[in-house]
């Protein structure tokens, strides 16, 4: 694809527009909480969780009826204007691309709210062309709005194509600023054979060898053998979280649909947190705890962290710490421990208490 050059990158796409941001801003973003603004239920929960949650996400797609997407809107139009958000973020899911009302979605959202919203969130991205359209309508209308600073685009993965383009997409505009995992339609697309939304699946497993029958040359195919389940997202994570790295921006679980299994929830959110996700979808309030908590570090691995950083100094060579080498390469990860740790503890009072109060454990210096 030709790209623009380098010189016009970080020119506004329209006259008037705000300049596009050279960097995008590490805001804690570990919980994105959907709620859609036509459930009069959920719209009155909005306030009590503002300033709570990192994120709020008014969702305008799908698990929003079609004869409630004008509903949607509006509400999220009422909600927006009616609340002070405090310190959590507000994002919005705008319908898909080849939909008939995603135009209306954008055009009424940035001109009415659009100094509140902080992330627009489109699914089903194909390919960098579907953000270039995006890019430009949002600049038309942030300059029509008058808006001071630009509006953030965050693109579900959830396509194969999406996939495949995968570098493009995030490379495609300064206003990237990430990437969700979306299993469910991600899953259809492929035709993968599961009906969940996110998650494992018991029948994607590996079985232990068979053991070698008492005369030795047989191998007993029906014995015991432990299998182990695996997981189907661990390629697409891995690939997702490469390229949002490669772009200077941030990569996310997505959701998971079984509410009930907060067990398993918090498995696979561990899993995205420790591979280099910076946050997950949270479909019910009890998916938020979980989400803050998982993509927090742990006060152990601060503890931990910052023994290496005070132990490295200058922060070359290495040196021995309870029988283990740290050297340069293992203090850069507990450097990105640390940074995360301020940055989330900058908001979270809770935590902040947490790092600040932890100490320590005294262990022989070798
Ligand atoms: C999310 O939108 C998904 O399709 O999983
Ligand atoms: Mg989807």
């Amino acid at each position: 694809m030709t790209v623009r050059s380098a010189k016009d990158f970080f020119r506004p796409l329209a006259v008037g527009a705000p300049e596009p941001l050279r960097e995008i801003p590490a805001r804690p973003s570990r919980a994105i909480h959907f709620f859609d603004p036509s459930n009069e239920k959920m719209a009155a929960k909005v306030p009590q969780l503002a300033g709570t949650v990192d994120v709020l996400l008014g969702n305008l797609e799908d698990a929003v009826k079609s004869d409630r997407k004008e509903a949607a809107r509006a509400g999220l139009v009422k909600i927006a204007r009616d609340t002070d958000f405090g310190t959590s973020q507000l994002w919005t899911r705008v319908n898909a691309l080849d939909s008939p009302w995603v135009l209306d979605d954008l055009t009424t959202l940035v001109g009415e709210v659009g100094e509140k919203l902080d992330v627009v969130m489109v699914p089903k991205v194909q390919g960098p062309e579907d953000i270039a359209y995006v890019d430009r309508l949002l600049a038309q209308l942030e300059a029509r709005a008058g808006l001071s600073k630009p509006l953030l685009v965050h693109a579900i993965l959830e396509t194969a194509r999406g996939m495949v383009n995968i570098e493009e997409i995030c490379g495609a505009s300064p206003r990237m600023q990430g990437l969700s995992l979306g299993p469910a339609d991600l899953a259809a697309d492929r035709r993968m054979k599961t009906t969940r939304v996110g998650g494992g699946h018991p029948g994607y497993l590996v079985r232990e060898d068979p053991r070698r029958t008492s005369d030795g040359v047989d191998v007993d195919v029906d014995g015991e053998r432990a299998t182990y389940q695996q997981d189907l997202w661990h390629y697409t994570i891995a690939r997702m979280v490469d390229a949002c790295a490669a772009h200077g921006i941030y990569a996310y679980y997505g959701p998971f649909g079984d509410i009930a299994d907060t067990v398993a929830c918090e498995d696979q959110f561990r899993n995205a947190y420790l591979l280099g996700c910076v946050g997950a979808w949270s479909l019910h309030p009890k998916q938020i705890e979980i989400a803050q908590r998982v993509f927090s570090p742990s006060v152990e691995d601060i503890v931990h962290a910052r023994r290496v950083v005070d132990a490295m100094g200058d922060g070359t060579g290495a040196v021995m710490l309870d029988g283990k080498m740290e050297d340069d390469a293992s203090l850069k990860q507990c450097l990105v421990l640390v940074d995360l740790a301020e940055q989330l503890a900058a908001r979270d009072p809770e935590l902040r208490k947490l790092y600040d109060d932890a100490v320590p454990d005294e262990r022989p210096t070798p």
